[in-house]
């Protein structure tokens, strides 16, 4: 079984942090996009020869890149029934989600499962179970940071798939602004819910070990860091917190250290333009085969 941190999922006010930084970058348009650019096509692959369609979601939070893939896959496939398994112990961002399915037309024929756990406890309760739910599609966007043994997760969640099936990860870039960020100051990050920073890189190292085929597309993306700059500037304050995974930025690392982030953070993660910050958050996206 695959170790966790204490705490899983997001709450408080980290999902104030994750929804700023959410708007202030394009990171969900540009995965939309790719969505429809790449699993468009892969969708009816999937499906082609099942008389129904299982997909797992696996900490999909408000569940708004869910919303549009699951209704590209009812669109592609009007006739086949769809389920969704959705692994995602944040109560809050469920919440919202749920409320998300509630509103949008195309989602009504899908019979959603809610999870509302870790995804170490989700495959604990599979294999204390012994019957195991096997799916189609599986998405991993943005999550596998709070494992604490990546290679275990991924391969765990691989054995899930069905015959055809794909296993989507959805991660920061090697080189990206987190990778450098994180990986610099590992010591003063690594402490808390997340306790090893590991980018796509990484992740393609496990999947050549794991001995997995995949594919990698990648979105380039930045966000708008500039409120870090702004002395007192609230938001500023929400970016710093969630950017370095910490309640108090401000109190809880040493005059030098934040200095030494925030000059990382503009000059070596971010691009400088129009007077704005734009850190780089590329991603890669791995479409791992069954
Ligand atoms: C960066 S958010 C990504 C949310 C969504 N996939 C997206 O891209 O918009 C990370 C999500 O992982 C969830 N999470 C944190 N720890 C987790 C764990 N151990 N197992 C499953 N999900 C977890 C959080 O609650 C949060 O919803």
């Amino acid at each position: 079984m695959t170790s966790e941190p204490k705490k899983a999922g997001y709450e408080g006010r980290y999902i104030q942090g994750f929804q700023y930084y959410l708007q202030n970058s394009e990171e969900h348009k540009h995965i939309c996009q790719f969505v429809d650019k790449v699993l468009t096509g892969e969708f009816p692959r999937i499906a082609e020869g099942k008389t129904s369609v299982e997909v797992l979601g696996v900490g999909s939070g408000g569940g708004e890149l869910d919303a549009h893939m699951l209704s590209v896959l009812q669109t592609k496939l009007p006739g086949t029934p769809i389920t969704a398994d959705i692994v995602e112990p944040s109560s809050k961002l469920t919440e919202q989600f749920k409320a998300l399915v509630a509103k949008t037309a195309n989602l009504q024929k899908i019979l959603f499962a809610w999870h509302g756990v870790s995804c170490g406890e989700y495959e604990k309760q599979v294999k204390d179970k012994g019957q195991i739910k096997r799916f189609d599609f599986i998405h991993m966007i943005q999550m596998l940071f709070y494992v604490d043994d990546y290679a275990a997760t991924i391969k765990f969640f691989h054995s899930l798939l069905n015959e055809n099936g794909k296993l989507l990860i959805i991660h920061e870039a090697a080189n990206s602004g987190w990778d450098k960020l994180w990986k610099t100051f590992k010591r003063e990050l690594c402490t808390k819910t997340i306790s090893e920073y590991l980018s796509s890189g990484e992740i393609k190292g496990h999947l050549d070990k794991l001995g997995l085929k995949y594919e990698e597309h990648m979105i380039p993306n930045t966000c708008d860091v500039t409120s870090c700059f702004t002395q007192g500037s609230k938001q500023g304050e929400l970016l710093h917190d969630f950017m370095t995974d910490t309640d108090n930025f401000q109190q809880n690392f040493s005059e030098e250290v934040k200095a030494g982030m925030l000059d990382l953070i503009k000059n070596k993660c971010s691009i400088q333009k129009d007077g704005r910050v734009l850190f780089d958050c590329t991603l890669s996206c791995l479409l791992v085969f069954a």
